[in-house]
């Protein structure tokens, strides 16, 4: 036995503990481990039933995804299920905190499931560009039934225990300990002399009538819905496998489909991103025993936007918040935009009208600083204008507890100046949220240069209770995401005036895997905004970087995006987008202006002019130490931007492409456009050591 697998005798029952922190994954020794716990229960006479248990907060939450991509170690995941499948005795699988992938693939092979009712099971393995590879796909449709286990194996989206009560893959609930309830679990079922009970051989849900057209539907649909996205096709064809074929033959093809995932370069990006957001969580430079600052108690200042959003935020994660506003009015329309978003959510069906109550009962509206004397945490949302957060900061000093955390959402001013307004910048810090707030899981963490290390930390902690995935950053203009998002916008723009229009530099971007093109998403935050921006970011333009100039023609227009009616794009019913009639004459104008022809615009062109600029700034980025890490940027694009995961992120991205590639590209560039190409001595040295940005 290995020492992450117990086995003990009570009375008739062996008793298999999992003890493999922090999540039991399933790595060889816990494999071997089962496997011989597994088989000593079926040779020993005196045991007639097994009941399978883990220690810690969770369930086993899948395969040890460390160990893929190296040397397959026997035994094989397939094979101990198999094994536990195929005994005489009857097993039970005793599920507490997350069974998952791997996970819920032994539980779903023993003969019996319960769980605790907080308990959630799914098997996320396509997150990780994988499907699941020990019999997922065979066993959930034939308890779940075809249509459910295809929503959770194409989704990856675990279930709540209530939901794996109605759907046959858990058979009862328990309370209490875990061990007790899974011994009174097996005494009762040799007590009613109930045996075995394999999933494999319950083949009613997978022969039913009409599951081929619910195949194809769903194949139709994530054609559609995951372009170039190659594990979720492959989770279709293993369930439908399970449909057409004998168990045996069915684990047979599940595991050749299973393979190919694993050779795929999209396995190897989505398993870089899982490991990149644990990393991000690691603060560089922080002594060992800094202890974060304890959280009870939040204010937001300003209910606009962003501060509603992150009042919900708080409120969600069961944090009491003041909301401070200028006016009566004011407050009353943040409380009521509050008040509003819950309903639709309870409208939805997402949320109950009870929790919507008791979230909102810890939601509470002031107009006095006087009130805000016990927060531990204050969050300003207010106009970005440094003259009114001088004036917020100033209040903050005066009337908050001393080491209360005084955070900024600010998207652009200056953190060192923000905390210099106040007595203690120690306490100062960035927490700048993504719209909207409470949907959007990225945080950026903006680490000032008066930060103490107590409140960076507690920051990080907070973002982790926030169930946000938090980044830490430096000050400079645009953080991290923002800053390289100025150039891949800017590039947008170029594009159109060179000849590009919005719907093919949206579609090659699309194409490309962005959740959104980019000049849609323009159009969505406002063209006012990014114009905003623009004005102020132009007196501090390098000589050479010059400015496209269409969107001084659509605000010269009125044009403002979506909230006026047209932008780059027109919006008319139901705000479908359509050309902007007005545009291609302001293009024309442009054009003219920076002494050019309009001409056709290969797509290959807009993806990598827009992508390498990302990369580009990245690398400056880096080089000044505003991330910690490369691998850090990959999240924020993947958590904040709606880059493809399956990509990896944009550095992973630039790795995999070559940098040498991509370096040759931007000097193309920046012969043939200009200073904003210029290429970041990062990226040089990079090429010229033969070194790659994984290797930082
Ligand atoms: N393998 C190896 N390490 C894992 C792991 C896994 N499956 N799951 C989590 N870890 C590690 C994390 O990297 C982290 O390590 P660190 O502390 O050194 O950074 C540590 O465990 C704790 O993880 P989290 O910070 O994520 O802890 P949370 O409590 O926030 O979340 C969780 C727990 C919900 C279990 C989450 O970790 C998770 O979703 N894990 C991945 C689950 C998964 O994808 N399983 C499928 C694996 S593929 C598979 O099973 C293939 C099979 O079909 C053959
Ligand atoms: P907004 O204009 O929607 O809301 C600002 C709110 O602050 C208004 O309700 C106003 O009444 C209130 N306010 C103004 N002065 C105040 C004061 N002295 N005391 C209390 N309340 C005051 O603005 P939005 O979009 O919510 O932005 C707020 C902050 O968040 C800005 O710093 C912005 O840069 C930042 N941000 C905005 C994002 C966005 O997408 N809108 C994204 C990330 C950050």
């Amino acid at each position: 036995m290995s020492d992450a697998v117990l086995l003990e005798r009570r009375g008739e029952i062996a008793l298999v503990t999992v003890d493999n922190p922090p999540v039991n994954a399933l790595g060889q020794s816990v494999r071997a481990g089962l496997l011989a716990a597994f088989q000593q229960a079926e040779a020993d006479p005196q045991v007639r039933a097994v009941v399978l248990v883990c220690a810690g907060r969770t369930f086993m939450a899948g395969a040890d995804i460390r160990e893929f991509g190296k040397p397959p170690q026997a035994p094989s995941l397939p094979e101990v299920v198999e094994a536990i499948e195929n005994a005489t005795k009857p097993s039970v699988a005793v599920i507490h905190g997350t069974a998952l992938g791997g996970g819920l693939e032994v539980a779903l092979s023993c003969h019996y499931r319960i769980a605790r009712r907080d308990a959630q099971v799914g098997l996320p393995e396509v997150k990780l560009g994988l499907l699941p590879g020990a019999g997922g796909t065979q066993r959930l449709p034939r308890l779940a039934g075809v249509e459910k286990a295809l929503d959770m194996i194409v989704s990856g989206t675990p279930i709540r225990a209530p939901e794996a009560l109605e759907f046959n893959v858990v058979d009862e609930f328990i309370d209490g300990d875990l061990v007790e309830a899974g011994l009174a679990f097996a005494q009762r079922l040799l007590a009613d002399g109930k045996g075995p009970r394999r999933t494999g051989e319950r083949n009613e849900r997978v022969q039913q009538a009409g599951l081929a057209e619910l195949i194809a539907h769903k194949r139709g649909e994530v054609q559609k819905r995951l372009p170039g996205q190659f594990s979720p096709q492959r989770c279709i064809d293993a369930v439908e496998a399970a449909t057409q074929l004998p168990l045996r033959d069915g684990l047979v093809r599940e595991r050749e489909l299973f393979m190919q995932c694993m050779e795929s370069p999209q396995r190897a990006a989505q398993i870089h991103a899982f490991f990149a957001e644990r990393e991000a969580a690691k603060v560089e430079g922080l002594a060992a025993d800094v202890l974060p600052r304890e959280v009870r108690s939040a204010a937001v200042i300003g209910g606009g936007t962003m501060g509603v959003g992150i009042v919900l935020c708080f409120a969600n994660a069961g944090i009491p918040v003041k909301l401070l506003e200028v006016s009566d009015e004011a407050l009353q329309r943040g409380l009521d935009r509050a008040r509003s978003t819950y309903a639709a959510s309870v409208a939805r069906g997402s949320l109950s009208a009870e929790e919507m109550e008791r979230r909102m009962g810890l939601i509470s509206g002031v107009l006095d600083y006087a009130a805000l004397g016990d927060a531990d945490v204050v969050v300003e949302a207010v106009f970005e204008s440094l003259d009114v957060k001088r004036q917020v900061f100033e209040r903050l000093d005066a009337t908050c507890k001393p080491g209360a955390i005084l955070a900024s959402n600010t998207s652009s001013l200056d953190l060192d100046e923000i905390a210099a307004f106040t007595q203690r910048p120690q306490d100062v810090v960035g927490l700048h949220f993504f719209s909207p707030a409470n949907v959007m899981r990225l945080l950026e963490v903006v680490r000032g240069k008066a930060t103490s290390d107590a409140v960076l930390a507690s920051a990080m902690q907070l973002g982790k209770r926030l169930k946000k995935v938090s980044v830490v950053v430096g000050v400079c203009d645009g953080f991290v995401g923002n800053r390289m998002i100025f150039q891949y916008g800017r590039q947008a723009e170029f594009l159109l005036e060179e000849g590009a229009t919005p719907a093919q530099v949206d579609r090659a971007l699309r194409a490309f895997g962005m959740a959104m093109g980019p000049l849609a998403v323009r159009d969505m935050s406002g063209l006012d905004i990014s114009h905003a921006i623009r004005s102020r970011q132009r007196p501090n333009l390098k000589p050479g970087q010059t400015l496209p100039t269409v969107l001084d023609h659509l605000i010269a227009a009125g044009m403002l995006g979506q909230k006026s009616g047209t932008g780059f794009y027109h919006y008319g019913e139901g705000r479908t987008a359509q050309d902007n009639p007005a545009l291609p004459a302001m293009l024309e104008q442009a054009a003219a202006e920076r002494g050019i022809t309009r001409a056709p615009v290969e797509d290959e062109e807009i993806v990598e002019r827009c992508i390498y600029a990302l990369i580009n700034e990245a690398a400056n980025i880096l080089d000044e130490g505003i991330a910690q890490r490369a691998s850090d940027v990959d999240v924020i694009f993947l958590n904040g931007y709606g880059f493809p995961a399956w990509r990896g992120g944009p550095l992973f991205y630039a790795d995999s492409v070559g940098l040498a590639r991509v370096l040759e590209r931007i000097r193309e560039f920046h012969q043939r456009l200009g200073a904003w190409w210029q290429p970041a001595p990062l990226l040089e040295r990079l090429v010229a050591e033969g070194r790659r940005f994984a290797d930082l």
